[in-house]
């Protein structure tokens, strides 16, 4: 392993570029501000319906409701399909602390399935062995932009009786079998988190769902619970959307398409930069056909000597960032259910680590990241 740098100009490569994000849009998005605020357009207005039907359209749904972040979503989705107490609801050890909050949060009990070792997405045989009498729920998690196979556990859910709500706060965009994430279960959970591929300004999310009824009682659940005649027949919450986030979400969801396709030139510059390294395994090569898309929301990959090359990398100048902070949910001292099986989420997670990727990176950026991975392994 290389323990000096042999590329000739030292660089700072950014994780992610929020400022340059702005900047190259900054025209229009300075216009949609001034716009809302002049007209003094903050809450629940044209342009969060707006957003909720492009969304919609988008994902393939017939309802989306802008809410104030994911977790809030995952919290209203499982509050309006009636999960609560005495429940377990199924999730992925690999995923964000939300989505087992969420769980908390209702009074049900987070159970994690174990993760593939391919491309770390929730595995079904995993799911099977974790059903019991008390199952209500899985929450599959599509993580990386990569769609967990839900087909699969879509068809599972439907065998036991279970619902399914999906965890796609990093799934926009990808899809399997010609569907998009977030259009399987009975209600899709996206983050607009601003390092999301479709980011905002600050926290935003929705939730997508065909159900007229989960729709209309995730409409009232954001607001209150307020129903239209008025009443409030059981308190609810705040987790509505500003405005002023819908409108930039809404014109960003025009360049969703061109943000994509960035990323998934970053991410084939990785794959054939780094593909014959043997110590490390790179995400399954992508999908792409005119049914499958991976949307590359990180390029998460596993390496030996992880420690060591992380501390390479960032002496060099490259942010590089371990998923939630390099600990598995099971990892994190609030969970205490059984984790004794999950062979594959600790495996992977002595060796997770993800590399730059954002709309703004350059050729050049990748490069020179790649140059020093291939550095470090002596290639
Ligand atoms: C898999 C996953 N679930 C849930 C969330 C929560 O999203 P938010 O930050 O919008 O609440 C995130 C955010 O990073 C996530 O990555």
């Amino acid at each position: 392993m290389s323990q000096s740098v042999a590329t000739s100009v030292r660089r700072k490569v950014k994780f992610i570029d929020y400022s340059y994000w702005y900047n190259i849009e900054k025209e229009e998005i300075d216009a949609i501000l001034q716009d809302c605020l002049s007209r003094g357009q903050l809450l629940l207005r044209d342009e969060v319906e707006s957003f909720e039907s492009n969304l919609a359209k988008y994902v393939g749904t017939k309802y989306a409701v802008a809410t104030s972040n994911c977790t809030d979503s995952l919290r209203l989705s499982l509050t309006a399909a009636g999960i609560g107490p005495g429940d377990e609801v199924i999730t992925s050890a690999h995923t964000f602390a939300a989505t087992v909050a969420a769980i908390e949060q209702v009074g049900a009990e987070p159970v994690l399935a174990d993760i593939k070792s391919d491309d770390h997405l929730i595995d079904i045989e995993s799911v099977k062995r974790l059903i019991t009498s008390k199952t209500r729920c899985i929450i599959p998690v599509s993580l990386n932009g990569r769609v967990a196979d839900l087909e699969e556990i879509e068809d599972l859910a439907a065998d036991h009786e279970i619902l399914l709500i999906e965890d796609a706060a990093q799934g926009l965009g990808g899809y399997r079998n010609g569907r998009m994430a977030g259009s399987f279960g009975i209600a899709g959970c996206f983050s607009f988190y601003p390092a999301k591929t479709l980011g905002a300004l600050g926290d935003a999310g929705a939730i997508t769902t065909n159900s007229e009824d989960m729709y209309n009682k995730l409409i009232a659940l954001r607001n209150h619970n307020r129903t239209s005649d008025g009443d409030i027949k059981k308190w609810g919450f705040n987790c509505r959307l500003d405005n002023i986030q819908a409108a930039v979400l809404d014109f960003r969801l025009t360049r969703l398409e061109e943000y994509i396709k960035k990323r998934r030139h970053i991410a084939s510059m990785y794959h054939e930069g780094l593909n014959e390294i043997e110590e490390i395994m790179l995400p399954p090569n992508d999908r792409n056909d005119r049914e499958n898309r991976d949307a590359y929301q990180n390029f998460e990959l596993e390496a030996k000597n992880r420690d060591e090359l992380l501390n390479f990398l960032k002496a060099e100048g490259i942010e590089i960032i371990l998923p939630w902070g390099g600990k598995a949910i099971h990892q994190f001292s609030a969970f205490h259910g059984d984790s004794s099986y999950l062979w594959v989420t600790d495996r992977v997670f002595d060796q997770i680590m993800t590399l730059p990727m954002h709309v703004a990176l350059k050729d050049d950026e990748v490069e020179y990241v790649i140059e020093l991975v291939r550095q470090f392994y002596g290639i």
